[in-house]
């Protein structure tokens, strides 16, 4: 069986006086979803968009939306996202005080529910919860910043859970984010990931043509 590969890449990396066009044009460049990073500047050193900017591009494109939290606490802005038109929500566990409840708490909206793993991170701290989960997130850079050096010490950690979530069967997408480029995509899909996050890469990398980029990544 050939897994299929969804390109799912950051705005992050886009020009953010343009937001709407530039989610319209990686629809139309072929992403499968729309990746969108959330900062706080208090869980990660960096500050980003919230809710309202997300209902603004929300209308630019019928693709997912994959809604990456990186802040604390999560629980009491979950209902904001959810409305704002996120279709996959994804938190940190160290942001919560109960995974468990933050997941119910998403699936309450109808939500897919994404947990994402720091690079120092344990598969220990979600493997109660594999069975409730949609995604989990492998981050292969430290949360906060685009265009950071991708981490090969990841791998192991994506190769393990590939080899969990194959045994116990359950319905788990494999997600990578932080560095991804042409060198190393096939490494994390031979790792086990079935989803590739991508903002430098997509937006820069052969003058910005998102097509190109989008396409070599998903079959480099
Ligand atoms: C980092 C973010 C990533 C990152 C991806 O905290 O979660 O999504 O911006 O950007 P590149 O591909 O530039 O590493
Ligand atoms: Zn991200």
């Amino acid at each position: 069986m050939t897994t299929s590969i969804k390109i799912s890449p950051s705005i992050l990396a886009c020009d953010f006086s343009k937001i709407g066009k530039e989610v319209e044009a990686l629809e139309k460049a072929g992403a499968d979803y729309i990746h969108v990073d959330v900062m706080d500047g208090h869980f990660v050193p960096n500050l980003t968009i919230g809710p309202d900017v997300i209902k603004k591009i929300r209308p630019f494109s019928k693709k997912i939306f994959d809604v990456h939290l990186m802040i604390s606490p999560v629980d009491k802005y979950i209902e904001q996202f959810a409305n704002a038109g996120a279709d996959i929500i994804t938190f940190h566990p160290e942001a919560t005080n109960d995974t468990g409840e933050t997941i119910k708490l998403i699936r309450k909206f109808n939500k897919k529910v994404g947990v994402s793993l720091k690079p120092k991170s344990k598969i220990e701290i979600i493997k109660n919860y594999l069975d409730k989960i949609d995604l989990i997130l492998i981050m292969s850079v430290e949360p906060g910043f685009g265009g950071q050096k991708f981490m090969p010490e990841v791998l192991p950690k994506l190769k393990e859970l590939k080899k969990i979530i194959d045994k116990e069967k359950y319905n788990i997408d494999l997600e990578i984010d932080g560095g991804i480029n042409f060198q190393n995509s096939k490494t994390v899909k031979e790792a086990g990931a079935n989803i590739l996050v991508s903002g430098s890469t997509i937006f820069k990398e052969n003058n910005g043509d998102l097509k190109k980029n989008i396409n070599l990544l998903r079959e480099k």
